[in-house]
């Protein structure tokens, strides 16, 4: 009888991350490796989804940080300094005892999970690096470092509309981080080492050579190692429950309810925020739109208060059955429906693949890190969304959410969407480009074992 294979995951402590880890999991699994997710004790993933799997929490010490956005670099960092002893002796544990276990043949981490590769060297293991982004993201991150090493930022702001040299269609604006602000090297360092994959002897990426083929060849000329692109993940891996807060599955007896294409799905992710006065508008020129919608609000997500308590007063009894209104929504069934005829979105990765891969055209507000360059992906090269660009007011609402769910233009941006999905589709038949990489990366695993 073989041997079980194992493959160690390592995913970062964010939804967005840690739903692509779970899902490469999946994806790993049914091509015959045992999976073992080493990870944070903060923003924990529940086992119970994933009986297959083992889980090994990392002691991290960070139950008493604060948790809000702008302190998330200094968590991420004490994460990475505590989570490494511990996942050494994890490591070495699993590692003696192969004739029961199997063996460890290699491990898989998230991109900023900087200690992992640190460990692995000194137990002499592989790692693969897995990238939860596009590949025209890292391109940025090249770009970035060029313009910090010829000492051309911060930049000024009539810059900010230009195209980056080299880089069409992406603008300075879509960069990374504001170009036009003093940037802390700290955060200079912090990206450096997670573009960095060291020792890593592959990459596997979340993306698809059907919608990054240009970008994807350029990476694979800047990272002399294996590429492995098999996304979309969430559909390789389609049984994965990866949700770290309760999904409200009424919000589908109410979709259920409504007509095809006629909802607005409105989620703006798991980290992304908005003020009280872009929620107001918000709220207004949803109303406005007289379109039924899909509202996300997170707890805490406007303005550190409760759910919908900032929400205007009597805005229930306003909108009566033409809204529905959760914490948390099970997303992918969401863009799945045929009722959703639209997704106003802050563009994270993940949200991104999900609407296109329906063929669900968008509505892009960004806010930081990859979403700028999501979103131009969308408008300018996909042509599936438009903009929501300046300060969010009512009129501007109502007339974006009009133009996508009612005008001419929004049906024929939905078609265009529909043609993405079927790319998508493309890339994960037999012969596609995903289904390719995949036996290609299971082979390339397989090479690892001693
Ligand atoms: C983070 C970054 O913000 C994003 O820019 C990056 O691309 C990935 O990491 P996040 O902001 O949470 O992620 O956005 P996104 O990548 O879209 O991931 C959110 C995930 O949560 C999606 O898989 C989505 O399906 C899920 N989700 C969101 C739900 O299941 N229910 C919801 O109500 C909202």
């Amino acid at each position: 009888m073989s041997r079980r294979r194992r493959v160690v995951l390592v995913p970062a402590p964010f939804q967005g991350h840690i739903t692509p880890m779970l899902q490469l999991g999946s994806i790993l699994e049914s091509s015959g490796f045992s999976i073992v997710v080493a990870h944070s004790e903060y923003n924990a993933p529940d086992p119970l989804n994933h009986s297959g799997f083992m889980f090994l929490p990392l002691p991290d010490n960070v139950a008493d940080c604060d948790k809000t956005f702008m302190n998330m670099m200094n968590v991420l960092d004490t994460i990475n300094i505590n989570c490494k002893l511990p996942f050494q002796d994890y490591l070495a544990q699993l590692m003696e005892n192969v004739e029961v276990d199997g063996e460890v043949v290699c491990i898989v981490f998230d991109t900023i999970m900087t200690f992992v590769n640190d460990v692995a060297n000194s137990l002499q293991l592989p790692t693969i690096v897995m990238r939860p982004f596009s590949s025209a993201y890292s391109r940025a991150h090249e770009y970035l470092m060029d313009l910090r090493s010829e000492n051309c930022l911060p930049l000024p702001e009539c810059q900010m509309g230009e195209t980056v040299p080299n880089f069409h269609p992406f603008k300075f604006k879509d960069m990374p981080l504001l170009l036009t602000n003093e940037i802390p090297d700290r955060l200079f360092e912090f990206l450096k080492k997670s573009h960095d994959i060291g020792s890593s002897c592959a990459i596997i990426w979340n993306t698809m050579d059907e919608i990054e083929h240009h970008h994807l060849s350029l990476v694979q000329k800047d990272f002399q190692v294996p590429i492995f692109s098999i996304g979309p993940f969430h559909k390789m891996a389609p049984t994965s429950k990866t949700s770290l807060i309760e999904e409200d599955n009424n919000c589908i007896e109410w979709l259920d309810k409504q007509a095809p294409n006629s909802v607005l799905y409105v989620s703006l992710g798991s980290i992304t925020s908005m003020d009280e006065k872009e929620l107001m508008e918000t709220a207004w020129g949803l109303i406005g739109s007289e379109q039924p919608f899909l509202w996300v609000i997170r707890d805490k997500s406007v303005n550190g208060a409760k759910f919908n308590s900032q929400l205007p007063d009597g805005f229930d009894e306003i909108i009566g059955n033409r809204g529905c209104i959760v914490k948390w929504a099970p997303q992918k069934k969401v863009l799945q429906h045929s009722a959703v005829g639209g997704f106003w979105s802050h563009c994270g990765w993940n949200s991104t693949l999900e609407s296109i891969s329906e063929g669900v055209p968008m509505i892009c507000r960004p806010d930081f890190s990859d979403q700028r360059i999501n979103t131009r992906y969308v408008t300018d090269v996909w042509n599936v969304g438009w903009e929501m660009e300046g300060p969010v007011d009512r009129e501007s609402v109502e007339k974006i959410v009009t133009k996508l769910m009612v005008d001419v233009e929004g049906k024929d941006m939905r078609k265009k969407a529909v043609d993405m999905k079927h790319k998508f589709q493309d890339s994960m038949k037999e012969g596609g480009s995903s289904f390719l990489c995949l036996n290609e990366l299971t082979e390339f695993i397989s090479t690892l074992s001693g």
